[in-house]
């Protein structure tokens, strides 16, 4: 056939589609949705569904969710304000919705009237592209959670600012909170909030009793995590690059002993973690458990000469987050991983408007996957967040 001819037959159509949806009649494909979140979870309960690719400026290509109202509808008239969902070390943004619709955070706040954005951080299944590295290249891994705040939470930030044109909330759970304390340091990010939750919050971590923790500051040789390992091509010397929990089951059994998690949905949990980590990130965690303070990732004294122009590292500023900015901190009297003296110092070290929610037998993960977080813990946080 004329090589001409099909072009023309080909250009028809999509002529005629782009006069059609001027006209108001032809409406573009809906695009192909490919994550977990949306595929199993969101569009299977009836919530609609988005995903979009979010380059930071160092060049990883995040994957975020959208759930932009609940099994109502939009129901039309009131706004929607955004909330982004921040995870955990280990976690990706699934964690938000693996309960049923009435039990699941990320599910509730569709169903009371918000806008809800799911942050797949770096590294995670969903966010392991890069405009050029690839997973198998070591200097894809070479971030801690400084890069976590001060990347992939601004990047996301933004997008959702200009889709919405709001501020939005930022909630977070364990590490999602270190990330969000630090990303709020920065005024430049907090321009772009409008108030914080953070959920079994991680900052400090010297008083942490966990086994888990302490595991993380023997890192290499310890029995719980798995690294995976590459040589580097001018030493020789051995590297770690990726980490992951070995026994996520076990884990969470051991950081949870009196908790509300539902024990027989944890091996339909563990199909969704535990997630890749970084190396470095393994390190800086665990240079939390061994100091006090909440630094940025210590690189000994050349490295941090080169990188913060001193020998220490700088700590986190967060006495800087101004008084009127309001947050929600809620903690469990269980939680071996969020010890109660170092959210006490948490607390005792922010200067802004600080609300706090305390649940005497709470574990580290019950304010995500407690089975009676919905009716104990939810309405406190949405009350907080509508009266900001
Ligand atoms: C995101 O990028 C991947 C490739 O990296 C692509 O397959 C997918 O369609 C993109 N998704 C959206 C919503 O743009
Ligand atoms: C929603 O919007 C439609 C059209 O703008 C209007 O007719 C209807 O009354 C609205 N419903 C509510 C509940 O505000
Ligand atoms: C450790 O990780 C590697 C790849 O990253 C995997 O092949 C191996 O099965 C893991 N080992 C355990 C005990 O989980
Ligand atoms: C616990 O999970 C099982 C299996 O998914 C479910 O049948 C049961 O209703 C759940 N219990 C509670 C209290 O949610």
């Amino acid at each position: 056939m004329d090589p001409r001819g099909i072009k023309t037959i080909c250009m028809i159509p999509v002529v005629e589609c782009i006069l059609l949806i001027a006209a108001g009649i032809c409406v573009a494909d809906e695009p192909v949705l490919t994550t977990r979140l949306c595929k199993e979870f969101a569009l299977p309960n009836g919530y609609p569904c988005q995903e979009f690719n979010v380059t930071t400026s160092d060049g990883y290509i995040l994957m975020i969710q959208r759930i932009q109202h609940g099994r109502e509808g939009p129901q039309n008239g009131s706004s929607r304000p955004p909330v982004v969902l921040g995870a955990g070390v280990f976690q990706q943004a699934a964690l938000w919705l693996l309960n049923p619709p009435e039990q699941s955070l990320g599910f509730i706040l569709a169903d009371v009237g918000f806008d809800v954005w799911f942050l797949n951080f770096r590294g995670t299944a969903e966010s392991s592209k890069h405009v050029s590295l690839t997973i198998e290249d070591k200097e894809f891994w070479i971030w801690s959670f400084d890069e976590l705040a001060s990347f992939d939470v601004p990047a996301v930030l933004q997008f959702v600012y200009q889709t919405t044109g709001s501020q939005a909330y930022y909630v977070g759970h364990s590490q999602g909170t270190t990330i969000g304390l630090a990303a709020l340091a920065d005024p430049n990010v907090r321009q772009m909030v409008k108030a914080a939750v953070l959920l079994s919050p991680i900052a400090y971590l010297s008083h942490t009793t966990s086994q888990l923790a302490l595991a993380f500051s023997e890192m290499y040789l310890d029995k719980e995590i798995n690294c995976s390992v590459a040589l580097d091509s001018f030493t020789g010397k051995k590297l770690a690059r990726s980490c992951t929990l070995k026994d996520i089951l076990k884990q969470v059994h051991a950081q949870c002993p009196n908790s509300e998690i539902n024990s027989s949905r944890i091996g339909f949990y563990s199909t969704f973690m535990p997630q890749p980590t970084s190396a470095n990130n393994v390190a800086h965690l665990s240079q939390l458990i061994r100091k006090e303070g909440f630094g940025k990732y210590d690189m000994g004294k050349e490295g941090n000469m080169k990188k913060y122009g001193q020998d220490t590292p700088p700590e986190y500023d967060i006495s800087s987050i101004p008084k009127k900015f309001p947050i929600l901190i809620t903690y469990g009297g269980s939680d071996h991983l969020s010890d109660l003296v170092d959210v006490q110092n948490l607390i005792y070290n922010l200067r802004c408007s600080v609300k706090t929610f305390y649940i005497p037998n709470y574990g580290h993960a019950d304010y995500v996957l407690g089975t009676s977080a919905a009716t104990k813990a939810y309405p406190q946080i949405i009350g907080f967040l509508r009266s900001i």
